[in-house]
């Protein structure tokens, strides 16, 4: 999704810019610019492609001004160039926009029969034609700007600059996050703070209809019926050292490497012996009939797994749904139900709007995140952290098995309270939940097998994963890791689903990629696999030893992972799941951390 900055500052405003928006690179992109003030005029400087060709264009044409704004774009109206790169401006106004204005085309109409016409193809060019507008009326830049933001539907965060205010940023919030920076005699705006992680630590984050008046005195905020109001600034604990990639050669492989860590960081947060730090009197599992989980991607596959363990360890039904699917089906939310939606960003657009769907019919609006002052984690009853420390890799990874691990707890607790798990059950699977982080760590010991294994299934076209039971979901996820970043055509169906027509896809070019530690279904499984192999199929075995042992022979490659619960597996097996896309798509060359046409946080339904 598109990254917006802006500084009111006391220095040069370009290269602060700049690299705030490089912080910003991680939720992709495919142009980026910057407008300053200098001397009371307004200029701007924008290039299509990595912002090292921004860079560039500002080495060659230099903006002076110590106020600027600045934007990473991924294109939703328009195609990637420079003409449709962002700040768009028109007269004396400049606007950067992260969302959709849904209703420009009517606008549009309405400001031709005033003889303002458009340039570009996008939907933003129009919110600055809109203000300039309203200016020309003799309204002052707020009014105008407040003006505007009331014939505006859609989504949206934008900031804009005024020709001859040097002291002045109006900055707005409907739909798409957007943060205020508090620094000594300075002003920032930041779609988030990992922006303004170098700038300042005091952010005061825009509500739902919010907007402000900046500079570089302070910000007066207004709320949706444009009455002043208080928004709380925080401290934020981002330590700016920590987006960087560490000696990896991308933020993913960084990512992935980290999780024995971050896994025991968060399991060190929830547990304390066998108690697990969920309040039960914020949620309270015997008041519950039923659990609606609602999410998107990879967060949609955690989902899928923790259905397992919330219906098969507590007796729980669990519906799970795509967020963009959930709203528009209208479900019937019946009493005794909680809703728990799972968002890595938490400002996922579909899934913060399934959220405000069930808000006032559901029991409890749950949520587990990784980003804790999010919009989903800000609207939720109960919001439980993952975790996971920042993500950058548009690849979710680390996010991915630290959802499952606060589901999975989620699970046991529900377990616990409905009379579904002794005691001793509890105490011997939290144990082995607390032996994950080093399970991961001989995981991630099999990098150098999972590798070759990738680099012959990068020479595929399609590719095939399959999974029963709890590593059904894990299959979907696997397939998702491996289209998204390597661009090679993968699916995922449960392993007895093959001989009901996916076996026709199989000859000798398609890998079919099984994950089967030897659980009860391994029979099961390895059946479907022979039938596999007989086709010629060429099967990527990932299994345990005791697997290896019985199914190993004649497999094309086989991964042998550490012996583990089996109701841990989908977390431990998430590993070469990650790491046969990851090398699969470095084999290929694609760019593994911002692939083409993603986006790391999709605020845009
Ligand atoms: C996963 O690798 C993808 N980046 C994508 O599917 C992602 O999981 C999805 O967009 C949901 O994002 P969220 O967890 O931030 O809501």
């Amino acid at each position: 999704m598109c990254g917006i900055v802006g500084v009111l500052g006391r220095h040069e405003a370009a290269p602060i810019l700049v690299e705030a928006l490089k912080r910003l690179e991680y939720r992709g992109y495919d142009s980026a610019g910057i407008a300053t003030i200098n001397a009371g005029k307004l200029d701007r400087r924008r290039a299509v492609g990595k912002l090292v060709n921004l860079s560039d264009r500002l080495v060659h044409e230099p903006l002076a001004g110590k106020s600027g704004i600045g934007h990473t774009r991924w294109a939703t109206h328009g195609e990637p160039n420079e003409k449709n790169a962002h700040p768009h401006r028109k007269g004396g106004v400049a606007v950067v926009h992260n969302g959709i204005i849904e209703n420009f085309r009517e606008l549009r109409t309405e400001l031709a029969a005033e003889g303002i016409t458009a340039e570009t193809d996008t939907d933003t060019e129009t919110v600055a034609m809109l203000v300039h507008h309203l200016l020309s009326t003799g309204l002052s830049p707020a009014d105008a700007a407040r003006a505007a933001l009331g014939k505006l539907e859609g989504a949206f965060a934008l900031a804009f600059l005024f020709d001859g205010e040097e002291d002045l940023m109006i900055a707005a919030r409907k739909g798409s996050p957007l943060a205020i920076g508090h620094g000594d005699g300075q002003m920032y705006v930041g779609s988030d703070a990992i922006a303004l992680a170098p700038l300042t630590d005091t952010i005061t984050y825009l509500e739902e209809g919010d907007w402000a008046v900046i500079t570089r005195a302070g910000a007066q905020i207004f709320d949706e019926d444009n009455r002043e109001t208080a928004r709380a600034p925080r401290k934020i604990r981002i330590d700016a050292a920590r987006v960087d990639k560490g000696g990896y050669k991308h933020f993913m492989a960084k990512e992935i490497a980290e999780q024995p860590t971050v896994l025991a960081d968060a399991l060190s947060a929830y547990l304390v012996g066998d108690t697990i730090n969920i309040d039960q009197q914020a949620i309270d599992f015997t008041k519950i009939d039923r659990l609606t989980m609602v999410a998107c991607g990879t967060a949609y596959y955690a989902c899928l797994t923790a259905k397992y363990w919330f219906e098969k360890l507590a007796r729980l039904p669990v519906e799970v749904d795509v967020a963009s699917e959930f709203r528009y089906r209208e479900p019937p939310i019946l009493p005794g139900t909680a809703s728990l939606f799972v968002s890595q960003s938490g400002e996922t657009a579909d899934t913060l709007a399934a959220l405000r769907y069930c808000k006032g019919k559901a029991d409890s609006i749950l949520s587990v995140v990784n980003v804790e002052t999010s919009s989903i984690a800000r609207e939720s009853d109960v919001a439980l952290p993952i975790h996971a420390g920042i993500e950058i890799g548009v690849a979710s990874t680390k996010a991915f098995t630290c959802q499952l691990n606060v589901l999975l707890l989620l699970a046991i607790q529900a377990a616990s309270q409905r009379g579904e798990m002794t005691p001793e059950d509890r105490s011997a699977l939290l144990s082995d939940l607390r032996s994950l982080p080093g399970l991961f760590n001989a995981a991630l010991q099999r990098d150098a097998t999972i590798e070759a294994a990738a680099i012959k299934i990068s020479e595929a076209r399609d590719v095939l994963f399959l999974g029963r039971g709890l590593m059904y979901p894990l299959a979907y996820e696997g397939a998702l890791k491996l289209k998204e970043i390597s661009y090679i055509h993968a699916e995922a169906y449960a392993s007895g689903e093959l001989k009901h027509g996916p076996i026709a896809l199989i000859d000798k070019t398609v890998p079919v990629i099984v994950m089967a530690p030897h659980d009860a279904l391994f029979d099961k499984t390895v059946s479907n696999m022979q039938e596999v192999m007989a086709r010629g199929g060429k099967v990527c075995l990932v299994t345990n030893a005791a697997g290896a042992e019985v199914a190993g022979e004649g497999t094309w490659q086989t991964v042998i992972m550490p012996d583990v619960d089996d109701r841990l597996a989908p977390l431990l097996y998430a590993v070469p799941a990650q790491l046969l896309a990851y090398h699969a798509a470095v084999a290929k060359g694609t760019d593994v951390d911002q692939p083409r046409n993603l986006a790391k946080s999709v605020t845009v339904e």
